[in-house]
């Protein structure tokens, strides 16, 4: 930071202001984390300098040695990782990702079901403004209205009826296990690939905490920096080899021109990390504190969505309790220092911009040493926060309450 003070002190305070943002909020984006100080070195070094458009040792550019090792290093553990055979560590993000994966195994105007948007599917899973509802026919499949889950019963019904060339699996706002098995035999049954998008579990599958995708679909995509607690990146797995050799393709020349070395080199870093015992100590942390996080919110007779959570994350419908949409839920939470988003509850009669719910993760806090009853303070601060919005008197007392708990926990930045 000394350097970019001397050269340009605007972007130099801005980053400080926001570090300082970081170490004061109580950070609840399920997608959002801490990444440690080697991955940062990792992405702030002189990788950035490097073109290396190609992959390892077929490449378009001279001096590749030493970016070459790194990607094979990153590929290497990333195999390991998931107990997998072919994978591509270029992907620049989640959607990129994506976009390569349903390059590689369909046509456009394939028909394709994902979970529905507002019931936890991500934009890349069909938004009509979203490349892949504008490249692919996309129906949307929904979660049972009783138990607020997948209902795979119901999703054989509706697979069968559709008849899809893709299922794709995976959420950004789903609290259960996704049963990959059954996702692989309804796919079976009407002969459809089989996608898992693990971007937010990653880390729990890193660990053992979350079946293996890789063992039961055709293809699966991740991004990095969720759970998995790495660069902000994509990566894409498989063990069918003439699917992963499109992939290649798909990703360069195809859609991407050079690799971001420097993210590829902190993705290695990220890699090494969840290959060490102490990852998946963090994995059972993450999970056990999103389970106390939602008893305790059950405990105040909160409608949790599917009555808990099983990996990291819960979504909370806090309309129904506090008379507040979440939108006004996430502003009046931001000004006591608690950072989360407002999102849809399944069958939200709110428009997705204002929702019923708010979306609450674990894992960054939990990577500032948080555990249960860190949790149970939180779910006793936000609801204290949330049925006295105009008290400003209690609200200042949550936000020190705020500043006790990030104090006792500090960032290494
Ligand atoms: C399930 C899922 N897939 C893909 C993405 C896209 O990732 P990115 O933001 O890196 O494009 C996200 C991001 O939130 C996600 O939740």
């Amino acid at each position: 930071m000394e350097t970019i003070k001397n050269t340009d002190l605007e972007i130099a305070l801005l980053i400080q202001q926001e570090t300082e943002r970081q170490k004061s909020h109580i950070e609840l984006i399920a997608s959002e984390n801490f990444v440690s100080n080697a991955v940062l070195e990792a992405q702030g070094s002189v990788m950035t300098n490097k073109y290396a458009e190609g992959y390892p040792k077929k490449r378009y550019y001279g001096g590749c040695e030493f970016v070459d090792q790194v990607e094979d290093l990153a590929k290497e553990r990333l195999k390991q990782i998931f107990n997998v055979k072919f994978v591509n560590v270029q992907a620049h993000s989640g959607s990129q990702a994506n976009m390569a994966a349903y390059r590689a195994i369909l046509n456009p105007h394939d028909i394709v079901m994902g979970l529905a948007l507002d019931q936890g599917g991500h934009l890349t899973h069909g938004h009509p403004l979203n490349f892949s509802g504008v490249d692919y026919e996309f129906h949307p499949y929904y979660v049972s209205k009783v138990s607020e889950a997948i209902d795979y019963d119901q999703l054989q019904a509706e697979v069968s009826e559709i008849k899809p060339r893709l299922i794709v699996a995976g959420a950004s706002a789903y609290p259960r296990i996704l049963d990959f098995e059954r996702f692989r035999a309804i796919a079976d049954s009407v002969g459809a690939l089989l996608m898992v998008d693990m971007a937010h579990i990653a880390g729990l599958v890193a660990a053992g905490l979350h079946p293996n995708p890789c063992e039961y679909a055709d293809i699966v995509t991740s991004t990095t920096h969720k759970t998995l607690r790495g660069p902000r990146g994509g990566i894409i797995l498989t063990n069918n080899e003439e699917i992963a050799i499109k992939v290649d393709k798909i990703i360069f020349p195809g859609i991407q021109g050079g690799p971001l070395m420097h993210v590829i080199a902190a993705k290695a870093v990220a890699f090494k990390e969840a290959l060490e015992p102490s990852f998946k100590t963090y994995q059972i942390q993450v999970v056990a504190n999103s389970k106390a996080f939602a008893d305790e919110f059950l405990r105040m007779n909160y409608h949790v969505v599917s009555g808990g959570t099983d990996n990291h994350l819960l979504l909370l419908d806090v309309l129904s309790k506090t008379g507040l949409t979440g939108k006004k839920a996430e502003n009046l939470l931001d000004k006591v220092n608690i950072t989360c988003n407002k999102n849809t509850i399944p069958y939200d009669t709110q428009k997705p911009f204002i929702a019923s719910g708010v979306r609450l993760g674990t894992p960054a806090m939990t990577t500032r040493g948080f555990n249960e009853n860190d949790f149970r303070l939180v779910a006793r601060l936000i609801d204290k926060t949330l049925s006295n919005p105009s008290d400003e008197a209690i609200l200042t007392e949550v936000k020190t309450s705020v500043k006790e708990l990030t104090d006792k926990h500090p960032l290494p930045y």
